[in-house]
């Protein structure tokens, strides 16, 4: 059953999601993106990146102060209240190519670390996939469920690629022993929209190195309330290490299979 109040954490990140996602198709095409590099060569920010958190930053905390955030772009503010887990877009490289895979993520967390809400709009589509800690996983107002895929052999298996060259390049090893062990592999380019078609049931399992709470804090509830798991090779949570996810019986298999590939999955 979910706490009433945190039906007005999901009202409000939902009211600044679809702000969000208004900022960027509208500055989509009309704008000069003014892109910066950040961690490698392939890895971009743009000006709309950086306009689009400082909207979310500033809807959320001015309508709730004494909350933290946490968002890829800004500096952290710490609290001991809710914390605000914040990737203005997801799917930059996307973005900037206009291949119609990118999203805004807004997680609420309390002070003891559980997720009480996750959202996720997809922005070209204009779809919001949303979960609320017990309350289920949804779709535009539709409930959703994850897959009931029984065999990693008939599963569909997205993953992505690290900015690091030398990383890619392990990830790209690894994938060759995985891909002849599933039905095909998925690389959308939107780690928090990978999840939530994991949600959806549109893939059956995921997995990736890298990433950050930003990009898989909303995600990660919006699966687990559809009925999925997610975690990392030795533990129930994900991580940077890698994240791993899928409905019960694909996770204890993917997890496996990369169990024996080591940790540069
Ligand atoms: C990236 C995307 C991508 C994933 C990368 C992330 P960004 O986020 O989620 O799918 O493979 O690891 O960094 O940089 O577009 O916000
Ligand atoms: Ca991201
Ligand atoms: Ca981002």
């Amino acid at each position: 059953m979910t706490n009433p109040g945190t039906y007005e954490l999901l009202n409000l990140a939902q009211r600044a999601g679809a702000q969000a996602a208004e900022h960027i198709r509208q500055s989509r095409y009309g704008k000069d993106l003014e892109i910066q590099t950040k961690s490698s060569p392939t890895d971009m920010v743009t000006m709309v990146d950086k306009e689009t958190e400082g909207i979310i930053k500033e809807m959320l905390l001015g309508a709730r102060p004494q909350d933290g955030f946490l968002g890829e772009e800004s500096a952290e503010v710490t609290s001991n209240e809710i914390t605000w887990v914040v990737d203005p877009i997801d799917g930059t490289t996307n973005f900037v190519y206009g291949f119609p895979v990118f999203a805004v993520s807004i997680a609420a967390r309390d002070f003891s670390g559980a997720t009480l809400v996750g959202l996720v709009v997809d922005v070209y589509h204009g779809d919001c996939f949303y979960a609320t800690l017990g309350g289920g996983s949804f779709l535009n107002n539709r409930s959703i469920a994850v897959s009931n895929t029984n065999s990693l052999s008939q599963a569909l298996v997205s993953t992505g690629f690290s900015y690091d060259k030398v990383t890619r390049v392990a990830q790209a090893k690894t994938l060759t022993h995985i891909i002849g062990e599933v039905r095909d592999i998925r690389r959308a380019g939107a780690a928090s929209l990978d999840l939530c078609y994991l949600a959806a049931g549109r893939v059956d399992g995921y997995y990736e190195v890298g990433l950050w709470p930003w990009d898989y804090a909303a995600g990660t509830l919006i699966v687990r309330e559809a009925g999925g798991v997610v975690g990392s090779l030795n533990s129930d949570q994900p991580s940077q290490e890698i994240t791993v996810a899928g409905n019960t019986t694909i996770f204890k298999e993917l997890r496996e299979l990369l169990l024996t590939d080591g940790p540069s999955a």
